[in-house]
């Protein structure tokens, strides 16, 4: 590969060529699960990992090491991991880093899936966990123990879209000896590479935009190749949280579009963002395309463009909130984000759901918010479903407020 290519370029060439024995350009789906050895030597030295090779299902397949590669090289990372979805990325790459006794901080309003993670499944292992505001460094400073073993952030965040300073973070990591992670999944490396800004580790639910086509549920997670190796054979193996090469395939196709959709997602999202911020009806709009969200300068200078997730909390709170969803005509109700197809939710009764209401209000996630995966569809339809969504609150839920 050219070293001087562009991001567009290299997200479609990067480690794939075509077949040397067919010339078949689209990549090869290899599902199998055994790969024999020229002799006892060189399986030897494969599953000592002396030798780059695949020896069996559970560890990996031909298909996935040709996405592990191209993600690795598009995030400027030394090797990746592909999984089987976003929360075992996270989860491994917490795991890797935390043992028992061990600490981590962790931003204040991360996805309800990591917090549920950190919050029910860590502690039965010894692991302590502190949510910090990560935009406040020296709060940050000031929580590092003695014990902490890592920092994990999500910039922008869900659903609120936060952004975090990463050479700013990573720098007081770097002060402290500890990891940071940074879950890119928003993002995508093609509006931000957190390796280069100081990070350690990134982490994608690949089910999102990298596949971007809501028929796959995955992981990615990018790192330095030893601690690649170590997540693949101590803790994916280990707990059978492996890719097929169905999956694979499937984000490798998905991935070779990548560009295109995800700035179409952007344009779309600031369109849908300024209008919404025109709206009485909308108390506040969460994007960091809009001069008056807290880190619009720091999103210029950190992100290629703003990313396809808009929240906003509609007045009324949550009656009008439920009222405006269930009214949309083209954005479908649904969990996931970063498909071609719109897609609206309810964070404090789907996404975020396992966050007591107490904490989620801390979080910034009200009762009123709602979240919107703008979709690649015409946005002057997407807006035009919004607005006949909004002229269905009535005016007796504009007063309505509601904990649920
Ligand atoms: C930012 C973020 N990270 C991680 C995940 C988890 O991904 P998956 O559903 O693939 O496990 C999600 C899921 O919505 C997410 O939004």
């Amino acid at each position: 590969m050219r070293t001087d290519w562009s991001m567009d370029t290299r997200i479609i060439h990067s480690s794939q060529s075509p077949d040397p024995l067919t010339g078949a350009i689209s990549e090869a789906l290899i599902p199998a699960v055994a790969y024999a050895f020229p002799n006892a030597e060189t399986a030897a030295a494969v599953v000592a990992g002396d030798q780059e090779g695949i020896y069996y299902g559970r560890y990996g397949n031909p298909t996935l090491r040709v996405l592990e590669q191209k993600v690795a090289e598009l995030e400027g990372g030394e090797d990746a991991l592909g999984v089987s979805s976003g929360m075992a990325a996270i989860s491994i790459a917490l795991l890797a880093f935390l043992k028992h006794g061990d600490h981590v901080l962790v931003t204040k309003d991360v996805y309800g899936g990591t917090y549920s993670f950190l919050t029910s499944l860590a502690p039965r292992f010894g692991i302590e966990f502190d949510f910090v505001d990560c935009t406040n460094l020296e709060e940050v400073k000031l929580s590092v123990k003695a014990n902490t073993k890592a920092l994990y952030i999500e910039t922008p965040s869900n659903p609120c879209l936060t952004v975090l300073d990463i050479q700013q973070l990573s720098t007081i990591c770097k002060q402290f000896q500890i990891p940071m992670i940074v879950d890119n999944t928003f993002m995508t490396p093609y509006l931000q590479q957190p390796l280069l800004l100081g990070a350690d580790v990134v982490v994608h639910s690949a089910t999102k935009y990298l596949n971007g086509h809501g028929d796959v549920v995955a992981g990615i997670i990018v790192g330095k190749k030893h601690q690649i190796d170590f997540m693949r054979k101590k803790i994916m193996g280990d707990l059978g949280q492996n890719l097929n090469a169905w999956e694979s395939f499937l984000i490798l196709r998905g991935l070779k579009t990548m560009g295109l959709r995800v700035q179409r997602h952007c344009s779309s999202a600031q369109q849908i963002a300024e209008f919404l911020d025109a709206q009485p009806s909308i108390r506040r709009v969460n994007y960091p395309g809009l001069p008056s969200h807290p880190q619009h300068s720091l999103a210029k200078k950190q992100m290629k463009a703003m990313g396809g997730i808009v929240s906003f909390e509609v007045e009324g709170g949550l009656m009008a909130g439920k009222q405006f969803i269930n009214s949309l005509k083209l954005a479908m109700i649904s969990f996931s984000l970063g498909d071609p197809e719109t897609l609206v939710q309810h964070p404090a009764s789907m996404t975020h759901s396992s966050i007591p209401a107490g904490e989620r209000l801390k979080f910034g996630i009200s009762d009123g918010l709602i979240r919107l995966s703008v979709g690649l569809e015409d946005p002057a339809d997407i807006i035009r479903d919004l607005a006949q969504g909004l002229s269905a609150i009535t005016p007796q839920m504009l007063n309505e407020t509601r904990v649920i």
